[in-house]
């Protein structure tokens, strides 16, 4: 019998707070229309007092636990995907920890933004099959609004604020991650970055973005990064029973979509209500999907992300 890892639950948690692109119009020289039909962003949740990365993320660990029907105190491996934590350091991936009760496991975090998630299944999934863990969180979970420049419309209106989470365990029932394709290219730091850092401006910084020029590589990467990871798991683009992607924006998902000869409809679009919630998107729109049984138990499923640096990368996973 072959170990993999495969997903025993998931889980989400958004803010309290949604904004529309109306109320947003209020402050932002925007419109609903332009957000729509750039975007097919409606809607975005927003962090208040109280709320943070590791928060939102613990609040999604309970519920992918309770999915799972597992306690905290089975967890040995926490792996947090963030480009947001509650501090340069520790890791907010402990603050998980210690808010779940978890006297003592592995727990870090991992910073690839968007891509974030892919990179930290990867990371989670192989210590799995290697028997180093047996059962893990793998987490995406960031609050954004915190890195938006609210005075630059360019950017403000893209992004969300969420957390979504996976317990991912050791199985031998043919389930679990059957292959996974990871991508990096520094030569592109320069069009999606923050413009701070602790090391260089000792300050937070704020997201900047050269949309178009991201939008271009995205479509490219990503097609290409899922077609490799579902020849890795010896399978066909006609196996797969659903794709989800990163949820940066509806037009990306159709373009990529389509170059795939992939039907929309397996596509799981969520970005209209979440907008683009960074490391978050993956794990939160899986969990939708399961909730809403459209994903069920042995579907062949396709994870995707391609975010700032740039990173990139496709997970292909019988759930
Ligand atoms: O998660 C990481 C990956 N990120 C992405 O994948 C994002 C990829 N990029 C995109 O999604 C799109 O490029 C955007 C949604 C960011 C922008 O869409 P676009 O069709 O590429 O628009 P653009 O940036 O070329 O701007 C078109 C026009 C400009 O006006 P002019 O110069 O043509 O007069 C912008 O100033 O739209 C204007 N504009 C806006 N207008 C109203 C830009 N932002 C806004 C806004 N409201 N919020």
């Amino acid at each position: 019998m072959t170990r993999r890892a495969a997903i025993l639950g998931t889980g989400s948690a958004l803010p309290r707070r949604r904004v529309s692109n109306a109320e947003l119009a209020e402050t932002v020289d925007t419109s609903d229309e332009w957000i729509v039909e750039r975007t097919g962003i409606h809607f975005r949740h927003i962090a208040g007092e109280g709320e943070t990365t590791s928060t939102l993320a613990t609040a999604a660990c309970r519920s992918a636990l309770d999915a799972a029907g597992m306690d905290s105190s089975a967890i040995d491996l926490i792996i947090l995907a963030t480009a947001t934590p509650d501090q340069t350091f520790p890791a907010s991936a402990t603050r998980v920890q210690t808010a779940l009760g978890i006297d003592d496991c592995v727990a870090f975090d991992v910073q690839a933004v968007c891509s974030g998630f892919l990179y930290a299944l990867s990371v989670a999934e192989s210590m799995i099959r290697a028997g180093s863990a047996t059962n893990a969180l793998v987490i995406g979970s960031e609050t954004f609004s915190r890195i938006l420049d609210w005075e630059d419309r360019g950017t403000c209106v893209l992004f969300g604020d969420g957390a979504g989470a996976v317990v991912l365990g050791a199985d031998e029932s043919g389930r679990g991650v059957l292959s996974t394709r990871l991508h990096a290219d520094g030569r592109h730091n320069e069009l999606l970055y923050v413009d701070g850092g602790p090391s260089t401006t000792g300050t937070v910084g704020k997201l900047r973005m050269k949309g178009r020029e991201v939008f271009r590589h995205a479509v490219v990467n990503l097609a290409n990064v899922m077609r490799e990871a579902v020849e890795g798991a010896g399978l066909a683009m006609s196996d797969v029973d659903w794709v989800v992607p990163h949820q940066a924006n509806a037009r990306i998902l159709d373009a990529t979509a389509r170059k795939l000869g992939l039907p929309a409809e397996r596509v799981v679009m969520t970005v209209d209500q979440h907008a683009n919630t960074s490391a978050a998107s993956v794990p939160l729109a899986l969990d939708t999907a399961v909730r809403d049984g459209r994903i069920a138990r042995g579907d062949v499923i396709v994870l995707e992300a391609m975010g700032g640096g740039f990173t990139w990368g496709a997970s292909v996973v019988r759930f």
